[in-house]
């Protein structure tokens, strides 16, 4: 077995700005690397991503190390392996299956979409960032947690506080202390959404926990709403502003999604595929063992690029490309194995609900300029504004 190779120049923020041409240099160099400034070994091959996902018995997703575990005030599902996950997992599964889509999130996102793209103005340029894919998303993700009475952007400034201190690799207190005022807010308001879904169960995450049979203890409960909601709004978020700067630097696939509606799908799947919204994932080697005839020896802490398995050319043709007319082949931007995400079925409809609808509503809106448009992040990544011209 070899060494793993160092790389010791590449720094966060070259990863922040365009992680893709450095992947791209690992999967022809060297696709196990273990990158020196953030102390983690990347695995950028689509097999191997994949591998190490499927294998938690290798791989494994327990990590208290990790400052998720204090931002969240709790150890929650994702840094859980086997039995303990499932079952955790199990609890809130209903809300998110294919069935509970069609019977009531279907039109539970028209509603919200049509009330969101109605409430946009005309002819204004506007940055669809904090006006629609923002509050979409967290609107969305409040009605399918069963979290009410809450505000959008109380919904945004939760999730952001808990993926801030999820990343605070740097353990500044000042970060911690935000997320301890957030659990504040959130405990009193998954207190008060409990009381009343005990009174009167409903099709929701919540209540689906805490009226079942055996619930699983309420501090899990509370934990795994919180998870929800620190991972469940920037990734749609970030999803449907690449979607549709996709469609609106690429016309002639704008104009295939509006003359045939299925092609809305296709367009939400491609923009996951090419800019993965959660582009990292980590895992630590439960036993020695080894990638590509690389050691990875116990305790490592592995990084599955899902980004870089996103744009294997050994998988994809052209993968720098976005297009909706490639041929289906699965992608890894919800990830793979046990902890795949379990959102996944809620977050594409949601976002192919709202495509048609502006759209329908402004046929010809177009960016200001792509070169507007900013890009950030390693762990999850999306364009940090959206500025269009909303022509009809
Ligand atoms: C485009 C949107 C989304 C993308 C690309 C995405 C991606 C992912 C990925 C890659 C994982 C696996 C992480 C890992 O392996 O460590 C994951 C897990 C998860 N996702 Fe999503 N997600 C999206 C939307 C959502 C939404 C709307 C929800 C709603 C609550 C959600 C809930 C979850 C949960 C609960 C997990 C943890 C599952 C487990 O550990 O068993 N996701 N997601």
């Amino acid at each position: 077995m070899s060494a793993i190779p160092i790389d010791s120049s590449t720094q966060m923020k070259h990863l922040t700005e365009d992680p893709y041409p450095i992947y791209k240099r690992y999967r022809a160099e060297s696709p196990v690397v273990h990158v020196a400034s953030i102390d983690r070994t990347f695995i950028t091959k689509y097999d191997d991503c994949r591998y190490v996902k499927n294998n938690p018995d290798i791989f494994s997703s327990k990590d208290s190390s990790a400052p998720m575990e204090r931002a969240f005030q709790a150890q929650t599902l994702m840094k859980k392996d086997g039995d303990e996950h499932q079952s955790e997992r199990n609890a809130m599964a209903m809300a998110y299956t294919p069935k509970s889509i069609v019977d009531v999130w279907q039109s539970v996102h028209a509603e919200i979409a049509e009330e969101f793209v109605d409430r946009l103005p005309q002819n204004e340029v506007i940055d669809l960032f904090p006006v629609l894919a923002g509050p979409y998303a967290a609107r969305c993700l409040a009605k399918l947690l069963g979290i009410s009475n809450v505000s959008d952007s109380q919904m945004e400034y939760w999730s952001q506080t808990l993926m801030d201190g999820a990343g605070n690799y740097g353990r500044l207190d000042s970060i911690f202390e935000r997320c301890d005022l957030a659990h504040k807010e959130m405990n009193s308001c998954i207190e008060k959404n409990t009381e009343q879904l005990l009174r009167n169960p409903q099709m929701n995450a919540l209540s689906l926990m805490v009226n079942a049979e055996n619930p699983i203890p309420n501090s899990q409960i509370v934990a795994n709403i919180k998870v929800a909601i620190g991972g469940g709004i920037n990734e749609p978020r970030d999803a449907l502003l690449t979607v549709l700067y996709g469609l609106l630097t690429n016309p002639e696939q704008l104009d295939a999604a509006k003359n045939d509606s299925s092609y809305w799908a296709k367009a939400v799947e491609e923009s996951v595929r090419w800019i993965a919204p959660i582009q990292v994932s980590p895992r630590i080697a439960a036993i020695d063992t080894q990638i590509r005839g690389f050691e990875i020896k116990k305790g490592t802490t592995i990084n599955t690029i899902q980004a870089s398995a996103n744009r294997d050319e050994d998988v994809f043709e052209d993968a720098d490309k976005f297009n909706i007319f490639r041929d289906k082949k699965p992608h890894q931007a919800f990830g793979n194995g046990p902890h795949f995400c379990q959102g996944m079925h809620v977050a594409r409809t949601m976002l192919k609900t709202i495509l048609p609808l502006l759209f329908q509503r402004f046929p010809n809106m177009q960016l200001t300029s792509a070169q507007d448009v900013r890009w950030s992040g390693f762990v999850f990544r999306g364009p940090l504004n959206l500025p269009v011209i909303l022509k009809n």
